[in-house]
């Protein structure tokens, strides 16, 4: 965990001290990502640069699991805390390996285990360790570098992670895979992080909690869902944008709002049956599915009232379908693209996994709203 009292720097400038942080307290549980997200100059590098006492704080406290940091060493202290800096700052005269190697040297590892490490974090990051270990910066992508920016604070297996805009140097589609595989590879290594951004988008992504700073102060120190449902001021309100309401659609996948126990018949199922499912079910709708499970098409019960014989003879094909891992900003836009009310999903082998209603979608953007009014009465 990583606790910050009362964090305040104040730089002496030649025009006067400028206010970088201010009282800034917040708690970063173990294993989580808070982001600090603001505008540029607010002072989320200042607040980060004081936890690893690159800059040195004028008052306040910082805890790292329980211990007032200012009585560790720097040795001590960066031994625990990984560091991505803004500009990924490879070392352009150092090949990858002596730059991810950087601070396990330090710290006295043998050169055969800093490489041996060195190799194992480049595979994390899908970079064959055979190629780029021998390789200069200026050898790799923009994206490539990136990636061993963050491996190499990494490298020593710090408890904690400071990372200062680390995808920020990056074209906005490879900034997106780069964050899935950072998320995914931050479910297994559980790093406590600190994440610096100045985007609403990647700070909902990214975040467990997000802390909005302005002009060196914490505003909002909330969920991304909290902070894009109930902004606390006019000025969060502005930041976080108009369109907060459809950000909130990407932190919900479609499986966790979706009715696997939809109607779902086969090709072959009798019209009298589908119609029979559906009434039980209280849809107008039952989904077909091929002897595979995959959906192939649906009857309303418009199509199917009088008619006899089986299911593929009045199904019509299905206009689209959602894949169950998706988020619900994939099945809006379906829905608008099809003008549809509903939407099939797919598991990742093509089977029918449910069905997900745009009144769902509306009751999920609503829940947080209510859950607020009942807590405040
Ligand atoms: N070394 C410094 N000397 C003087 N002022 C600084 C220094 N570093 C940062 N500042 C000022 O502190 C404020 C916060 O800066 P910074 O933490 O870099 O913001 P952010 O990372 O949010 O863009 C800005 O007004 C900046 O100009
Ligand atoms: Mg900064």
């Amino acid at each position: 965990m990583i606790r910050l009292e009362e964090l305040t720097k104040v730089f002496e400038t030649p025009s006067g001290p400028v206010v970088a942080a201010d009282k800034v307290s917040m708690e970063v549980p173990t294993g989580e990502i808070c982001v600090l997200l603001g505008p540029s100059g607010c002072g989320k590098t200042t607040v980060l640069k004081m936890v690893n006492r690159l800059v040195s704080p004028t008052s306040g406290k910082i805890f790292i699991d329980g211990k007032d940091t200012s009585t560790l060493n720097d040795v001590e202290l960066r031994r625990s805390i990984g560091y991505v800096i803004q500009q990924i700052g490879l070392f352009p005269n150092m090949t990858i390996e002596e730059n991810i190697c950087v601070v396990p040297r330090l710290l006295g590892w043998e050169k055969a285990k800093a490489r041996a490490r060195a190799a194992e974090l480049l595979d994390l990051v899908g970079l064959d360790a055979k190629l780029y270990l021998n390789r200069y910066p200026k050898e790799l992508s923009g994206g490539q570098q990136q990636r061993v920016g963050v491996i190499r604070a990494l490298a020593a297996d710090p408890p904690v992670m400071l990372m200062d805009e680390p995808f920020g140097a990056i074209d906005p589609i490879n900034r997106e895979v780069i964050q899935d595989e950072f998320l995914k590879m931050q479910s297994e290594i559980k790093k406590t992080i600190m994440f610096v951004s100045h985007d609403i988008d990647e700070a909902v992504k990214m975040g467990d909690k997000v802390a909005i700073f302005r002009a060196g102060k914490i505003e909002q120190y909330d969920s991304p869902d909290k902070v894009l449902a109930h902004p606390a001021n006019a000025f969060i309100a502005d930041f976080v944008g108009a369109d907060r309401t459809l950000k909130r659609l990407r932190l919900v996948t479609v499986e966790a709002v979706s009715d696997p126990a939809w109607p779902a018949v086969s090709r072959h199922a009798s019209i009298r049956d589908a119609l029979m499912a559906m009434r039980e079910r209280k849809a107008d709708v039952a989904i077909m599915l091929d002897a595979d499970q995959r959906p192939t098409g649906y009857l309303s019960e418009e199509m199917a009232e009088g008619a006899s014989g089986v299911a593929r003879d009045v199904a019509r094909p299905l206009p689209a379908t959602v894949p169950a891992r998706a988020d619900l900003r994939a099945v809006v836009s379906e829905m608008f693209a099809h003008d549809v009310m509903w939407l099939t999903c797919v598991d990742d082998n093509g089977r029918f996994a449910g069905v997900v209603t745009q009144a769902v979608v509306t009751a999920v953007l609503g829940e947080t709203y209510r859950r607020q009014g009942m807590a405040a009465q």
